[in-house]
């Protein structure tokens, strides 16, 4: 039976296109909107508060509209601080992206591994919560930059970026206490991955880089086992929100990769 109703993935910017793509791998039939909150970016350096009342209640109009059968949040800032009152506010499968410290510990020869995120993402409880439960035996490094965000959004509007400033990002991992042995970094914001060949050229030697996307495409997949989809995927439609009449954010790097319709909210 055909089942028209899309997957809502959120984020504030381009983000959520590094979830997208193993998505559409895994369900080349799904419908997709992606919302993005444009009057919010960044979270990254938004506080707790802010995002605790702030994505709650943006998720509950963007479901109005968009109706989807189940909402990804593909964004770690916002899954860190907000998952909880999400789900709770809203009555839909919510699929959060976290920080993939599990299967970095899992891959880790050295023990010591790099969460690179949002600054406001590493700083959070559900950070020493998922190293203390998934990597006890590993020193967890952490770093937050705000920079690496602005590289991607660049990158997805061909803007070039300086290699050394890549450097320099990473620099943050590998110059704390342990960092000489640092074998694995986690991406944990979803703007990274798309900047990860410029971050792997810039690592003073190779490291593994690991991220969520693949596991949240089968977590997606698990959750809406046996139901129908369409025959074939529509056009993508992407939602910005906006700070008001007048705001129009670059829908180029959404048009590049299938989202043709676009939307203001
Ligand atoms: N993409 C978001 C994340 O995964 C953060 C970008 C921002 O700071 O708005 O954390």
């Amino acid at each position: 039976m055909d089942d028209a109703r899309p997957l809502l993935i959120f984020d504030t910017g381009v983000g959520g296109l590094s979830i997208v793509e193993p998505i559409r791998r895994l369900l080349p039939r799904a419908p997709l909107v992606y919302a993005a909150d444009s009057a919010g970016f960044p979270y990254g350096e938004k506080s707790e508060a802010e995002l605790t009342a702030r994505v709650p209640a943006l998720l509950g109009r963007l479901a109005e509209r968009a109706r989807p059968r189940l909402i990804v949040i593909a964004c770690n800032t916002a899954s860190v601080i907000a998952l909880d009152p999400v789900r709770h506010a809203l009555d839909l499968p919510i699929v959060g992206t976290v920080p993939a410290i599990k299967p970095a510990a899992e891959i880790s020869k050295s023990r010591v591994m790099g969460v690179l995120g949002t600054q406001s993402t590493v700083r959070q409880p559900y950070v020493d919560d998922l190293a203390a439960r998934f990597a006890s035996d590993c020193v967890v490094l952490r770093h937050g930059s705000h920079e690496l965000v602005e590289f991607a959004e660049a990158k997805l509007r061909d803007e070039p970026s300086e290699p050394a400033a890549y450097a320099r990002i990473l620099e943050g991992l590998f110059a704390q206490p342990g960092g000489d042995r640092l074998d694995t970094i986690v991406l944990a914001c979803t703007h990274f991955p798309l900047v990860e060949h410029e971050l792997a050229a810039a690592a003073p030697r190779p490291v593994a880089f690991v991220h969520g996307g693949e596991g949240i495409a089968r977590r997606v997949a698990f959750l809406t086992e046996g139901q129908g989809w369409p025959e074939a995927a529509p056009e993508g439609r992407v939602i910005f929100v906006t700070e008001g009449p007048g705001d129009a954010p670059d829908a180029r790097p959404f048009r590049a990769n299938g989202f043709s319709e676009v939307e203001l909210l």
